[in-house]
């Protein structure tokens, strides 16, 4: 999903695939993959900071594009998976918070153009979730506290409460509803220093590198 020729060259077999397996019925499109990476810009290194573009950013423009023809012709849903990170700017995950923005802006401006055609874009903004992404964003064990933490189950459910109510935004569990509610009344410039010091405090430490 971050090189574009693996995914010039997957789409063709993904189509053919649907088209002879499952001929029929609305499609749903997950956009999932993505990964962050903590430190000091550019840490771990300017290539792995690229290669989250190519991912969280490019990779999931251009796998949409290329399936947005089936999803129009037989109806569907586009899940892109944003994060709380997308409200504001994450110092010490610079890159990941902004492609995270990215995807939360975008996923609602194509729900807008994708009106009347029968696709439709809901945009999940989950929190700290117990999965692999702190470890594989440099962080040990603990960094983030498990009462912090959702599970992923309960996110799933989230977005599939969300996507029956017909929502194009989904914040799942009422910590984070919270922290994004209060962080969206503070100027951008202070959402920054506010992020910056709960990242710094409670989490550089804890780097592995
Ligand atoms: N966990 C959180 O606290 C949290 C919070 C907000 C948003 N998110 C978002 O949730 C999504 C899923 O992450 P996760 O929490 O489930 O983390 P995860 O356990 O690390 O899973 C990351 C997923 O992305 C895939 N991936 C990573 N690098 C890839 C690459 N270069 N090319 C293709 N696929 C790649 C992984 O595939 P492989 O396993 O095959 O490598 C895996 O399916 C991400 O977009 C993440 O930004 C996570």
């Amino acid at each position: 999903m971050s090189r574009a020729a693996e995914i010039e060259r997957v789409v063709p077999d993904l189509l053919a695939f649907l088209a002879q397996r499952m001929p029929a019925g609305r499609v749903m499109l997950i956009n999932n993959s993505g990964f962050g990476a903590y430190g000091h810009f550019p840490e771990p290194n300017l290539e792995h900071q690229l290669e989250m573009l190519d991912l969280n950013v490019r990779g999931l423009v251009d796998f949409t594009a290329k399936l947005l023809p089936l999803l129009k012709a037989r109806g569907g849903v586009i899940i892109n998976v944003a994060s709380t990170a997308a409200f504001q700017p994450t110092a010490f995950m610079a890159t990941y918070g902004a492609s995270k923005a990215f995807v939360l802006h975008w996923s609602l401006a194509l729900n807008e153009e994708l009106r009347g055609t029968g696709v439709s874009t809901l945009a999940l903004c989950p929190g700290a979730t117990a999965t692999e992404f702190f470890r594989r964003a440099g962080l040990q064990q603990g960094s983030v506290a498990d009462s912090l933490s959702m599970g992923c189950e309960d996110v799933v459910m989230a977005a599939y409460r969300a996507l029956a109510a017909g929502r194009t935004q989904v914040v799942p569990g009422w910590k984070n509803k919270l922290s994004v509610f209060l962080v969206t009344k503070l100027s951008k410039p202070l959402a920054a220093r506010l992020a910056a010091m709960v990242l710094s405090r409670f989490r550089l430490k804890k780097v592995k590198r």
